[in-house]
């Protein structure tokens, strides 16, 4: 099956509203139809699927006599709320239809090959982003990743029980990681480098240090018609003012600030709220500026709610240490690559991945697909049929390199 068709074979599930974004949340009914496509579109290439302890799916080209360790490509099906189609997706379809044509070609493995989709990447529903890889690597623990709860309140364990997995199993699984050799992640670029290139495809050097931090103001809910200026404690002020405040410091920094989720409580037109939630996601060149740019944001917070008499907490929620990509895989990969005359430029990106979580326990490599606009996290997200087709021919190549023969 060509790319095309693998494509819109799974274009339809989890499309939601008139952009045509998506909702594809972890473990819920759309997550379910998205897991149940990647057995079907591993069973009918007699591939084994299944999925490990933490809920990360894995589709098993096995072999007979293994020389070394499996080699795995892939990346999540999950989205962040109406998403594009690529961002994820484009990586697991391209995993497929690159081991297509190696198989076309008559070539078989000479090691263990898979797929993989991992799981809860985005972190939409419960926060946590590359929640599966962490949870596999052991870079979070079990206990705390179980009480992670979404925004109805629903535990990770809770939804992970109702969507057929074990909660009390999840954690590092040395076996599993021990028996890989590689990890590459094709994935949309979610910028412009490779369009200023005039390239289709690229590779990742590294990926800029980033995190998420919850903070919660808390006043008074009062009525807005008839309290007086002076006697109110309205969180929605030093809130207005910190999301001003970071994208002032992310400037000065040459870093990245965004607030992108605001909750006010309890959320009615003619009330003065009693709190306000928000989400920062902060991302910077390099560690000692991302801490510069949170201690900077978060004591803006601070003085403002002094000044409107509201309290104000702040807490990190995730933070993802900056990751050099394995250099001498990278440059096994360009040579490929180049032995093929596909020319594949190496650009760095602030943007997170499974590959970059995987990075602390594996070689690890990514290619990007260009993305012309740079959009993602967006229904306008989009890569040319061409270029998609420029990946799977780039991932087939690489595949080829590292484990047929
Ligand atoms: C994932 O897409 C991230 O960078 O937040
Ligand atoms: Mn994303
Ligand atoms: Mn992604």
């Amino acid at each position: 099956m060509g790319f095309t068709e693998l494509w819109e074979s799974l274009l339809p599930i989890g499309r939601y509203g008139p952009a045509g974004g998506y909702r594809r949340y972890s473990f819920t009914g759309t997550d379910s139809d998205c897991r149940q496509w990647f057995r079907k579109t591993a069973a009918r290439r007699g591939l084994r699927a299944e999925h490990d302890r933490n809920g990360n799916l894995w589709a098993w080209w096995d072999v007979q006599d293994p020389a070394g360790g499996a080699i795995v490509t892939g990346s999540h099906l999950d989205s962040v709320p109406d998403g594009g189609a690529y961002d994820g997706p484009l990586g697991v379809v391209s995993a497929f239809a690159a081991l297509d044509l190696l198989r076309e070609r008559g070539l078989t493995p000479r090691r263990p090959v898979a797929v993989a989709a991992f799981c809860e990447e985005e972190g939409a529903r419960f926060g946590v982003a590359c929640l599966g890889s962490r949870l596999l690597t052991g870079a979070i623990e079990p206990a705390d990743a179980r009480r992670l709860a979404d925004g109805d309140g629903v535990r990770l364990a809770e939804a992970m029980r109702g969507a057929g997995l074990d909660p009390a199993a999840i954690g590092p699984d040395d076996v599993l990681l021990d028996g890989i050799a590689a990890y590459v992640e094709l994935h949309i670029e979610q910028g412009t480098a490779l369009a200023g290139l005039d390239a289709a495809v690229g590779l990742a050097a590294g990926i800029w240090p980033h995190g998420r931090w919850l903070l919660e103001f808390t006043g008074r809910a009062d009525h807005a018609g008839t309290t007086r200026i002076s006697d109110r404690r309205d969180p929605m002020l030093p809130f207005a003012a910190t999301v001003l405040a970071a994208r002032r410091a992310a400037a000065r920094h040459g870093a990245l600030a965004t607030v992108g989720k605001v909750i006010a409580e309890p959320g009615a037109a003619n009330a003065i709220s009693s709190a306000v939630r928000c989400w920062l996601d902060a991302r910077a060149p390099d560690e000692a500026t991302l801490e510069r740019l949170t201690a900077e944001i978060s004591a803006a917070a601070q003085a403002a709610a002094g000044e409107h008499q509201v309290a104000v907490s702040v807490r990190q929620e995730s933070v993802t240490v900056p990751v050099q990509f394995d250099p001498g895989l990278r440059d096994q990969l360009a040579a490929a690559l180049a032995a093929r005359d596909i020319a594949a430029p190496v650009l760095p990106t602030g943007a997170g991945h499974d590959a970059g979580v995987l990075a602390a326990r594996l070689p690890t490599a990514m290619l990007f697909v260009r993305n012309p606009s740079g959009v993602s996290h967006s229904p306008r997200e989009h890569a040319g049929p061409a270029d998609c087709e420029a990946g799977v021919a780039a991932l087939a190549a690489v595949l080829e390199e590292l484990a047929f023969r």
